[in-house]
């Protein structure tokens, strides 16, 4: 049944309709324009750049049949520049929610054969319906970002379209994890909403980001760049950490969403999930036993210890080109969720800069605001000494990972596997800092910096420096010192790192620790 309006003796009235052919068909045909966007030719365009358009993207992202669209028949309004008429439903934004392995999403897919997926004012109504239902329900949000940035026809509308997500991006921060995949364009001040969000991820060679494209960058500066130089995948997870993953296409990208949301709570109020773990919990381990070499200069893989202590083929790494020295991501230990932050000896001795700082920082926030309990694995000489860190701010960036540890009331569990030198020995989630759990493996060398460094500094005309060097070690090169102090809870085998840290876990399950009110701390950023 349908009310439609008409016109009788020149007056306007209403009556209700039983459904006729007619009006079905009127129905059906904006649901197939809907549905066909921009129409073949552009949907062929499109297959032919190797993507996939924004429905079929949402068909891989989300469980089978779980799609429920909103909106599908909302039209802009803009009348100038040739629009007037011009409108196919939808708008060239798909926008709903459905599940993933069960769990609800909220999603937005930007049709790119459609006004090139610019964003409209309708568009942006669309887009933020579903962030702040997503808010109050209490569910993620994933937007398929493809699109030629602002609405060029509809002026000021479609900036402030912007305006209103990115203000959006920041209250749904910290409330539901925010994650973009970035599948084509995304240009200008566009930019700055996946920027906003918790996690980006692209797809090799057909997704940029750039806040000026190539013909600004030439007119401006007379440099000739390209838009993969500027912003391809590449620069944007290797060089300037605005990504966290690359994804070699469309299928690979929606499928690897797909694994990284189930490690993800739905909201900061739904606990951390746990999944079933067939890897036995107090799994014992002999080769950590013999993976720090004994000669301290030399180097290991971390992530072979993270991969030895957690869930089998559980680690999902974050920026895993960006600052190595530093690795960071989500992992599973007795099938909760945990957030790993490790030392790599393997990249600039595993000290800390100013990338792997702020890298970090940012994911021990993201971890914090989402209950995900910490583990951090330490092995680090200290930071990294030069005139391009310390030109470049690397007390401002440092200071941002302290922050974010010291900050952090969600259960934070530290192993000290070798060096913690310094500075970064009290940064690297100390016992200082509200640890909960601060152990070391006999391998642990505490102290305010290495034998060579110090001897340097308090026996500076000793003949006999090879020996005083010798006895610093003795001392320090330990963990007995700090463990005296209680400062470590433990000295522990390296073989049962894994069932102490599961116990551990399970143990701080219950833990409750409020930070004093405030309206918001001031991190140094
Ligand atoms: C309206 C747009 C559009 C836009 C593309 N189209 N961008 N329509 N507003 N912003 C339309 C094109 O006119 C074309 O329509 C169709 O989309 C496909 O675009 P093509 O150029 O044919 O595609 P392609 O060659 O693949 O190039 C894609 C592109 C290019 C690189 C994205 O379209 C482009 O440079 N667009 C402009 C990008 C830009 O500068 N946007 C503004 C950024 S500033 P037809 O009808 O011919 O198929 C911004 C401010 C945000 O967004 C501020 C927030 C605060």
């Amino acid at each position: 049944m349908f009310s439609i309006a008409f016109r009788r003796n020149g007056f306007r009235c209403w009556t209700r309709l039983y459904c006729n052919q007619r009006s079905f068909v009127t129905i059906d045909e904006k649901r197939q324009e809907a549905i066909h966007g921009g129409g073949k030719a552009k949907i062929d365009a499109q297959h032919a750049k190797g993507k996939l358009t924004a429905r079929e993207r949402l068909k891989l992202l989300l469980d089978k049949d779980s799609f429920r669209e909103y909106d599908m028949f909302m039209e802009h309004q803009c009348t100038d520049f040739g629009m007037e008429g011009k409108t196919i439903a939808g708008d060239g934004v798909v926008t709903g929610h459905g599940t993933i392995y069960g769990r609800r999403v909220f999603v937005y897919s930007q049709d790119f054969t459609v006004f090139g997926g610019s964003l409209s004012k309708t568009n942006s109504q669309k887009i933020l319906k579903v962030m702040d239902q997503a808010m109050t329900v209490g569910a993620p949000i994933i937007g398929l970002q493809d699109s030629g940035g602002a609405r060029i026809q509809e002026g000021v509308d479609s900036l402030a379209g912007y305006a209103d997500i990115f203000q959006k991006n920041v209250l749904a921060s910290g409330v539901v994890p925010q994650l973009s995949l970035i599948m084509g364009p995304c240009a200008g001040g566009a930019v700055y909403s996946p920027a906003l969000t918790d996690f980006t991820f692209m797809v090799r060679d057909t997704s940029h980001m750039f806040v000026t494209g190539p013909e600004v960058v030439r007119a401006v500066t007379n440099e000739e760049v390209t838009q993969e130089m500027l912003g391809g995948a590449k620069v944007h997870t290797h060089i300037s950490g605005v990504a966290h993953r690359t994804f070699t296409n469309d299928v690979e990208a929606l499928q690897g969403i797909r694994e990284f949301f189930d490690y993800l709570p739905l909201s900061n109020r739904d606990p951390v999930p746990v999944r079933p773990c067939d890897d036995p919990l107090d799994r014992m381990d002999s080769a950590l036993d013999t993976i720090v070499p004994t000669n301290s200069n030399l180097a290991y893989d971390m992530k072979e210890v993270i991969n030895r202590i957690v869930d089998r083929h559980s680690f999902f790494e974050i920026s895993p080109k960006f600052a190595g020295n530093i690795l960071v991501g989500l992992g599973r230990m007795g099938g909760q969720t945990v957030g790993l932050v490790a030392n790599q000896p393997l990249v600039s001795s595993g000290a800390l800069d100013m990338d792997a700082s702020v890298k970090a920082a940012r994911f021990i926030r993201f971890c914090d605001a989402f209950n995900i309990p910490l583990v951090s694995l330490v092995d680090v000489p200290g930071f990294l000494p030069g005139t391009k860190q310390e030109q470049g701010g690397i007390i401002r960036h440092g200071a941002k990972l302290l922050y974010a540890y010291c900050e952090a009331t969600v259960p934070k569990l530290t192993v000290i596997i070798r060096k913690a030198y310094g500075g970064a020995y009290i940064v690297m989630s100390s016992k200082h800092l509200r640890g909960d759990y601060n152990v070391a493996w006999p391998t642990a060398e505490i102290a305010v910096m290495g034998a060579a460094g110090a001897v340097e500094v308090i026996f500076r005309n000793h003949p006999d420096k090879a020996t005083m060097q010798k006895e610093y070690k003795e001392k320090f090169a330990t963990p007995l010192f700090a463990a005296r102090r209680g400062y470590l809870d433990d000295i522990i085998e390296p073989r049962l790192t894994r069932a102490r840290l599961i116990e551990q876990l399970d143990l701080l399950k219950t833990k409750s620790l409020q930070n004093p009110w405030k309206k918001h701390g001031s991190i140094p950023l």
